[in-house]
């Protein structure tokens, strides 16, 4: 069963080709290389045993698209992460975001609604909620004006799948919204790889420790939450790729309720800045560096999933512990380090 997964060589990309094929899908990456290297490939075959095809294709150029489809005609399934996702960046250039969020998003709808029948699995984010009124967050929470043109593209995205399904009966989407993937897999043969300074809490904190980062900024600490500092649904990012093939095989076995169906993808635990911190300082018998700091523009207080649908629905469940998400992320730094 050839699947196709753009993106692939990107941090969850990568992680969901690896359980893809472990299960024995026949896989094909498209990926730009803007934000990832052919080496995550090396990294996929010392796990898996298995190199995947690899094609390398800028998925704004409709054409290529095009070309792709007719290449393999015997893909019968398609989880879609190819995406720009910096917050910031996508503030101070939204047109990128629009373009190439959006159209790579049209173009491949465009050849799955072609065909007969199409299974395509679209990376979602939690960022959509925006500040949810209630915690932990259902999929029937309201979605929020979005705080980044980032946000808006997974928002606008999620949109576009849902009225294409109205009218194309052979297309069977779901919509997975990710809350905060972190870690790496158990070999450290593949993991997170941010080009240039850590957006994210968990390369930020694992750079810190590695000496790259003097010392991590704590984004506040006079928010309303037990410790002040805000709370996030940190999610093993191998739990997160194995719901990618639980969601996938649900369609290719046709088992889902609708033609489009939405699912959050979360432990259902929220963790705060400082218990992250404290869980790595555990794992690593290291201790981190950091300062309280301002409050960072865009940040919700508390965002947490309630997993009821992913876990009776999809059938799916998180299996790890936040310290054992730490570790892995803590052990994938070291090794990249050749500490
Ligand atoms: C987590 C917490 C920060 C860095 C973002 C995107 C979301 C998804 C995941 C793509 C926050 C605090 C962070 C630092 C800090 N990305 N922090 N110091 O903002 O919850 O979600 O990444 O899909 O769409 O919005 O994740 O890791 O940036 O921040 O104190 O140096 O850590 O304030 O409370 P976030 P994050």
């Amino acid at each position: 069963m050839k699947v196709l997964v753009t993106g692939g060589l990107g941090f969850i990309g990568s992680h969901t080709v690896v359980e893809l094929q472990l299960k024995g899908f026949d896989v094909v990456v498209i990926d730009n290389l803007s934000n990832a290297s052919t080496d995550v490939l090396d990294g996929i075959a010392e796990i898996t045993g298995k190199r995947p095809e690899f094609e390398k294709i800028d998925l704004r150029d409709k054409a290529s698209v095009s070309e792709f489809f007719k290449k393999y005609p015997d893909v019968e399934g398609v989880i879609h992460f190819a995406a720009s996702k910096a917050v910031g960046e996508s503030v101070e250039n939204p047109l990128l975001y629009y373009e190439n969020n959006l159209n790579t998003l049209i173009y491949m709808l465009q050849e799955l609604s072609a065909k007969d029948n199409a299974n395509f699995i679209f990376s979602s984010s939690c960022t959509v909620y925006g500040q949810a009124d209630k915690l932990p967050i259902t999929e029937d929470a309201p979605v929020k004006p979005a705080e980044s043109p980032y946000g808006n593209t997974k928002q606008i995205g999620e949109e576009i799948i849902k009225d294409t399904c109205k009218v194309k009966k052979g297309l069977n989407a779901i919509s997975l919204r990710y809350f905060n993937p972190i870690g790496a897999h158990e070999s450290a043969a593949i993991g997170e790889l941010p080009l240039g300074v850590p957006q994210n809490l968990v390369p930020f904190i694992t750079q810190t420790a590695a000496g790259l980062r003097n010392e991590l900024a704590v984004f506040g600490n006079d928010y309303p939450t037990p410790d002040g500092t805000c709370v996030r649904d940190y999610i093993h990012v191998v739990d997160l790729a194995k719901a990618h093939v639980v969601a996938l095989e649900r369609l290719l076995n046709e088992k889902n309720e609708s033609n489009y169906e939405v699912f959050n993808l979360g432990t259902g635990t929220g963790s705060s800045v400082l218990e992250v911190i404290e869980s790595f300082e555990r794992v690593s018998e290291e201790k981190l560096n950091y300062r309280i700091a301002p409050r960072r523009e865009g940040d919700v207080t508390a965002a947490y999933a309630d997993t009821h649908k992913a876990n009776d629905v999809l059938g799916w469940k998180a299996g790890s512990s936040l310290d054992e998400a730490m570790l892995s992320a803590w052990k994938w730094e070291k090794k990249i380090r050749n500490l």
